[in-house]
């Protein structure tokens, strides 16, 4: 499969540098998140940070059926972290069909297609509008702006972008870095609240104490994340009793719910993305805002085309963060599967937790003490399980020994964001997000896709029981 360069890539949970991902099976990579992280977090060396790149970095089109579990003595069964190409075999001609037509009616930018997916998507969600847009980063700050969070690009505003942050937003540690980039592109300024160490998502108890802190009333804000295919705890709503607007991050969580109310559908605004790794995915970058705000979409359908209302009349400056036609298209079609593919996520995590504690090596947690802290589903909400994350102490070594073995894993994250480099000016230090701090040394996600086999997870729960044996 074709390798993507490494400035194109930048990689967030299920991000990888090609879809059919076998660890460690090739050589070292020059390029890569971990070389610039520095580290102190886990104590982890230079040489284990490139090894971990290697493993990650360079994937390799594996085949897509592995060999039977009955020839694992002499070919042990390799597991990648994800294999696209079972998604797509089956669904060729369906996707070919919809590409060409696109191409046939040469409607390459936004068009019938897109349309037709945001009429779908808003109709799947149970949401009034669905917006189609270039990437799921695009649809944080489309969905910050349309919002009104932030100086905004505008002059006719009072201040300009990129001077001083106009309001705060309060979102987690813990998640890929757009969902903080974008609160500073809007023009805002990321206050963060560490995590619930069960979920991994943002601590409502922790948000209340930023908004009662000496910070609080530049709140304007919240933007949970829907970390790993599951829904944020919205038991507090998130400040909306206190006029705050909620931005959702459901960039990992097509179809999840909470209390019956899909993700999208939660907040004043929501952002997903459909990075070809995630569980609804385009073959490219693509993005959505979907809102019940009729005055939010309206404004996202115009700052997603440069701020026009109507051809070449410019009301604002906005961005050309449009939706391709080809993905609008690719997208209608694998909407009609994605119900029965979140369905299939579920059935394997709920095959893991039974592996795993048959193997006795389930622990009650929240932190792990000699075996494994298995992800759980919170009470109320519906987990699409985008990621099986599991806590380790020796994670690590671990993730080298599943890597020798030829089975995939991953690290979502291995540095919280406000021991990014590219965030220091938020002032935070370490130290300040304990819960973050901790996740990011002792996650693993391990290989969870609709198509994956029982035999492999067993060959991945075997390998781990070896390991801490
Ligand atoms: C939580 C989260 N937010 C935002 C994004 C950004 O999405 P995209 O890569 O489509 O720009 C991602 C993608 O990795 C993500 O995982």
């Amino acid at each position: 499969m074709q390798k993507r360069e490494p400035a194109s890539g930048i990689p967030g949970a299920g991000h990888s540098r090609n879809f059919t991902q076998y660890s460690g099976l090739q050589g070292f990579s020059t390029g890569g998140r971990y070389f610039f992280l520095g580290a102190p977090l886990c104590r982890l060396s230079f040489l284990e940070h490139t090894a971990w790149a290697a493993a990650n970095i360079i994937g390799v089109s594996g085949p897509a059926i592995s060999p039977p579990i009955s020839a694992s003595k002499t070919r042990p069964l390799l597991v990648p972290m994800l294999d696209l190409n079972r998604q797509y075999e089956p669904l060729r001609a369906e996707l070919l069909d919809a590409i060409s037509h696109v191409i046939d009616k040469q409607q390459f930018i936004l068009g019938e297609a897109v349309d037709g997916l945001e009429r779908a998507a808003a109709e799947h969600l149970g949401v009034a509008y669905a917006v189609g847009c270039s990437s799921g980063t695009d649809a944080l700050w489309l969905a910050l702006a349309a919002a009104g969070i932030g100086s905004g690009i505008s002059p006719s505003r009072s201040r300009p972008v990129h001077q001083s942050p106009v309001g705060a937003v309060v979102t987690t540690p813990f998640s890929f870095f757009a969902s903080v980039s974008a609160i500073l592109r809007a023009g805002a300024a990321p206050l963060l609240a560490d995590i619930d160490p069960v979920t991994f998502n943002l601590s409502p108890g922790a948000v209340e104490a930023v908004l009662n802190g000496p910070r609080g009333a530049a709140v304007r804000a919240i933007l949970p994340v829907h970390l790993f295919g599951q829904c944020a705890d919205f038991s507090s709503g998130f400040g909306r009793g206190r006029g705050l607007i909620v931005i959702e991050d459901a960039a990992q969580a097509w179809g999840a719910e909470w209390q019956g109310v899909k993700a999208g559908g939660l907040g004043d605004a929501a952002a997903f993305s459909f990075y070809p790794t995630k569980n609804l995915s385009a073959a490219g970058d693509a993005g959505m805002v979907t809102t019940n705000s009729e005055g939010v979409a309206e404004r996202v359908r115009m700052l997603r085309q440069h701020g026009m209302r109507r051809r070449y009349l410019h009301d604002e400056l906005g961005w050309n963060a449009r939706m391709d036609g080809i993905q609008g298209a690719i997208l209608s079609v694998k909407l009609k599967y994605i119900a029965r593919w979140n369905q299939a996520r579920r059935a394997a995590a709920g095959h893991y937790h039974a592996l795993f504690a048959a193997a006795g090596l389930a622990e009650s947690g929240p932190y792990p003490q000699h075996g494994v802290v298995l992800p759980r589903e919170a009470a109320g909400s519906w987990h699409v399980w985008h990621q099986y994350v599991i806590r380790t102490a020796r994670r690590d070594a671990l993730r080298e020994f599943l890597t020798a073995r030829g089975i995939g894993s991953e690290v979502y994250y291995p540095i919280p964001l406000h021991m990014q480099k590219a965030l220091r000016g938020l002032g935070y230090a370490e130290g300040d997000f304990p819960e973050a701090e901790r996740a990011a040394c002792e996650v693993l996600a391990l290989p969870i896709f609709p198509e994956l086999r029982a035999d492999e997870q067993q060959a991945v729960v075997t390998a781990v029981a070896e390991f801490l044996s």
